[in-house]
């Protein structure tokens, strides 16, 4: 679950906000595509999930973790619970593609043998089981971003957060990309989007958040289009300063960033979706698989000794 409280955003020396009172809450499993020109403040939204930055005023929470309580040593363990994706891809030169998704398991502790096992996988979810010698600077753009979300996905977040993933890519990568989200949406991973991409988002008929100048201007809760001046949009009535969304109004525990942050109560969790429409290969339907079983355990288990799973 992602919720922002009235979240207002002044860059150092700005007389006008980055973002300007927003209030959006995104349930788990959701996709949602954030659209508006440029200058909108869409990447400053996504800067506040990932910490990168932090709201002038109001609240964030993300998956039960209570920003206003978060401590400066939790903002790392944060980012490795919240999968990034950005436009150019920010993958290491040096390193090869297996190397490039096995660092991201390195530097959280994750031991060798279950690093052995998980990339070959994570690679095999994306279609690059065959690139994984290769270094970054030998694949298309399409390619590495693909890599880019393998190496998101390797610890399994809950929630996957793209700033233009398609923004340097041609149309067809670009709809590579795009069912590839969509096909990680399938299997429980909340996505959130953004794009410049008027096609990709009419087609996908998915929730549309539309921000202009700071301010969410259209919320379409499903078979949105891309509409940049919100005419055709029914907006929300949240989106714009209504009343706040009930779990705002009972502020959550005191600090709910706990050693290991968990998955929000599983009755919050909607069904089971039906199978996905888009096509898997075989090998990826196992990973979605194991990654299901793994859920599944992890939720039967008392909450101290569940993974680290988060919405
Ligand atoms: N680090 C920063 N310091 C100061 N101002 C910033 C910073 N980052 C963004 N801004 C300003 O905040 C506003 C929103 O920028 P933001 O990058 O969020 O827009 P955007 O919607 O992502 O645009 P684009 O589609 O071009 O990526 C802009 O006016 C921008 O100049
Ligand atoms: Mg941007």
């Amino acid at each position: 679950m992602i919720l922002l409280d009235n979240v207002s955003k002044y860059y150092k020396g700005d007389k006008t906000p980055a973002l300007d009172e927003v209030n959006l809450h995104i349930q788990p499993r959701e996709f949602v595509f954030l659209v508006g020109e440029s200058g909108a403040g869409k990447s400053t939204l996504i800067k506040m999930l990932t910490r990168e930055e932090k709201p002038s005023y109001g609240d964030i929470m993300v998956g039960g973790i209570d920003y206003k309580y978060m401590k400066k040593k939790h903002i790392p363990h944060l980012r490795r619970r919240i999968g990034v994706v950005f436009q150019d891809f920010k993958l290491l030169p040096n390193r090869t593609v297996y190397e490039n998704v096995a660092f991201a398991l390195e530097i959280v502790g994750v031991s060798n043998s279950e690093i052995k096992r998980t990339v070959p996988k994570v690679l095999d979810l994306v279609g690059l089981s065959d690139k994984g010698h290769k270094f970054p600077g030998d694949l298309s753009g399409g390619e590495r971003q693909r890599v880019a979300i393998a190496r998101s996905m390797a610890r399994q977040p809950k929630i996957l957060i793209a700033d233009e993933p398609t923004g340097n890519l041609d149309p067809e990568n670009s709809w590579g990309i795009i069912r590839l989200l969509e096909e990680i949406n399938n299997f429980g991973t909340t996505i959130l989007v953004t794009t410049h991409d008027a096609e990709v988002v009419n087609q996908l008929k998915k929730r549309v958040v539309t921000l202009s100048h700071g301010k969410i201007i259209g919320d379409q809760k499903s078979g949105g289009h891309y509409d940049l001046d919100g005419s055709r949009t029914r907006i929300a009535k949240r989106s714009l300063g209504g009343p706040a969304p009930a779990a705002a109004q009972q502020p959550a525990q005191p600090i709910v960033v706990p050693k290991d942050p968990v998955a929000e109560a599983p009755k919050e969790e909607p069904a089971e979706k039906e199978a996905p429409k888009a096509s898997k290969t075989k090998s990826g339907s196992a990973v979605i698989e194991q990654m299901k079983k793994a859920k599944a355990s992890d939720e039967a288990k008392p909450v101290a000794k569940r993974r680290k799973f988060i919405h």
